[in-house]
């Protein structure tokens, strides 16, 4: 018996593993996040399957649920948002599975900032301009920030944000932003990224607040960053016809069977 913890993507029903697609399709029993998971992959569990939405149970339920899954000798599949590796409440379930000597294993899924740069058409890091992605968030009701993680430090570095868990605070992220950006600096909110009823809005940190009105879901990335309008950013030189690589020695023409 194992539990496999499995990313189910963004929103998009076809936006999920082959392997977590067949994993789901392989056991008898369905735990599922509610809240962001998409009902229609629950259309992979087979016939009879126990299907248990999770999102009104404590940590102690679902481990329960676990457990008598164990007991029986079930194999369970997990379903999370997105990926597992964040904001996934995966590492307190995994402890306790350890504690009970139960087996289980993770298989990954498409996290919610690829699908959003992905709506945007976006990529988050350009040549010259960004070349590193920071995934965070702020404070929320239920989980404070580390001391040192706040959006000033990282707006310090210049970096490409993808701020999850925010869109509620949105004041208070472009005051926290805007002097480490510029007022002009490119800012896009992506809500419900690949859902059917996806949303985006693109600005800057000055005229985002106008643009977006008396939005209320909350189900939404903001991305801020010099690269999500950049025009002028420099070429890769991974691909400059005078960069001598491994699989493309200079002076030999391209061979079609190669990979890069
Ligand atoms: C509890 S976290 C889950 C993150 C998830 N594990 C992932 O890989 O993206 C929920 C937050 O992720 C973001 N999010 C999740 N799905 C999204 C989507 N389809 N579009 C935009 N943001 C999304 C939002 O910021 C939301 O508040």
């Amino acid at each position: 018996m194992t539990v496999h913890f499995i990313g189910a993507g963004p929103g998009a029903a076809d936006l999920i593993t082959l392997r977590g697609r067949d994993l789901i399709a392989s056991c008898p029993v369905c735990l599922y996040a509610g809240s962001l998971v998409p009902e229609a992959l629950l259309l992979h569990c087979p016939p009879g399957a126990r299907i248990v939405n999770t999102a009104p149970l404590s940590l102690d339920e679902i481990i329960a649920e676990i457990a008598s899954a164990h007991a029986a000798g079930q194999d369970v599949a997990r379903l999370h948002s997105g990926d597992l590796s964040v904001w996934s409440a995966m590492g307190e379930q995994l402890r306790r599975l350890r504690a009970l000597c139960i087996p289980y294993d993770v298989t990954p899924g498409v996290p919610s900032f690829a699908a959003a740069a992905a709506a945007l058409g976006a990529e988050l890091t350009l040549p010259g301009v960004a070349q590193s992605v920071v995934l965070t968030r702020t404070s929320g009701r239920a989980t404070s920030m580390p001391v040192g993680e706040n959006l000033a430090a990282f707006a310090a570095t210049g970096a490409t944000l993808a701020i999850h868990l925010s869109v509620h605070v949105l004041d208070q992220v472009i005051a926290d932003l805007t002097p480490h950006y510029g007022a002009d600096c490119p800012v896009a909110v992506v809500w419900r990224a690949s859902w059917p009823d996806q949303r985006i809005v693109r600005a800057t940190l000055s005229s985002l607040q106008t643009s977006i009105g008396a939005e209320m879901e909350r189900t939404a990335l903001i991305l801020v960053g010099r690269a999500l309008a950049a025009e002028g950013f420099e070429e890769s030189r991974l691909y400059a016809g005078d960069y001598d690589r491994r699989y493309r020695p200079v002076g030999t023409a391209p061979r079609f069977s190669e990979v890069t």
